[in-house]
């Protein structure tokens, strides 16, 4: 019943949101992540389609259903999560797009098509790192870009980063939050930096957040 009473301020508009975190393989068993229960991205993705939005969400591994009405491609890896994001660009134009995801900033370039094996010897794996795309980046990067929101999870100086990032991103909106203090949690404190400035959302759940943001979104998309 919720849905009928949110004033649908997104409507007509197209939503791309990366969500969750990547997971990035050693070898058929093993990986490295980042931690991302993935709810804030989710609680977008929920809040935009009650707006009215048409919502396509890439998602890396999260132990949640898609939310109701949302387009989910689920993925494993940055690489793939950057091509499922372009290729959805390619094919679909869209008004905003949303990066919530916690990507992996590096994949392991000698990942093994076998299980790794301990040995005798106590040999460690040598593992050796490539940098992932920068997806937000490159879809800001874009003639004709969507409107990009980005977010930051800080693990401190929250202010000078989060204004900092914005910048080198080059987006219009970044989105701020203390990491350690949000990871799994249904609760959040978010801190919006825009060419303005910053300004702090109240603390809330990360549902009613998520409500506060798209209402921010859709005060700055072209009516
Ligand atoms: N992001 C992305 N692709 C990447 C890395 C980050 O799209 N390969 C997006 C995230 O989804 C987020 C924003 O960029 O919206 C900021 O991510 P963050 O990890 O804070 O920024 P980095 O530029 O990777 O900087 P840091 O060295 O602090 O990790
Ligand atoms: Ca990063």
């Amino acid at each position: 019943m919720i849905a009928a009473f949110t004033p649908k301020v997104l409507a007509g508009k197209h939503l791309l949101i990366t969500a969750g975190p990547t997971f990035e393989p050693i070898d058929p068993v093993r990986g490295i992540t980042n931690l991302s229960s993935g709810k804030m991205g989710y609680a977008i993705a929920e809040a935009a389609y009650r707006a009215g939005a048409q919502v396509t969400l890439v998602s890396g591994p999260v132990a949640m259903p898609a939310p109701y009405g949302v387009q989910r491609i689920s993925i494993q890896t940055a690489q793939q999560m950057h091509d499922a994001v372009m290729a959805n660009l390619l094919t679909q134009r869209q008004d905003a797009f949303i990066a919530v995801a916690a990507v992996a900033d590096w994949r392991v370039a000698n990942a093994s098509d076998q299980k790794l094996k301990k040995n005798s010897a106590g040999d460690l794996p040598q593992l050796e790192f490539a940098q992932n795309p920068d997806i937000l980046a490159s879809v800001a990067a874009m003639d004709d870009a969507p409107y990009c929101v980005g977010f930051a999870a800080e693990s401190e100086q929250l202010l000078e980063y989060g204004a900092a990032k914005r910048l080198k991103k080059n987006v219009p909106l970044l989105v701020g939050n203390i990491g350690h203090q949000t990871f799994g949690k249904d609760d959040n404190e978010l801190i919006l930096f825009d060419e303005h400035g910053h300004h702090a959302l109240p603390r809330a759940s990360k549902t009613a957040l998520a409500a506060m943001l798209i209402s921010e979104l859709a005060n700055r998309l072209p009516h």
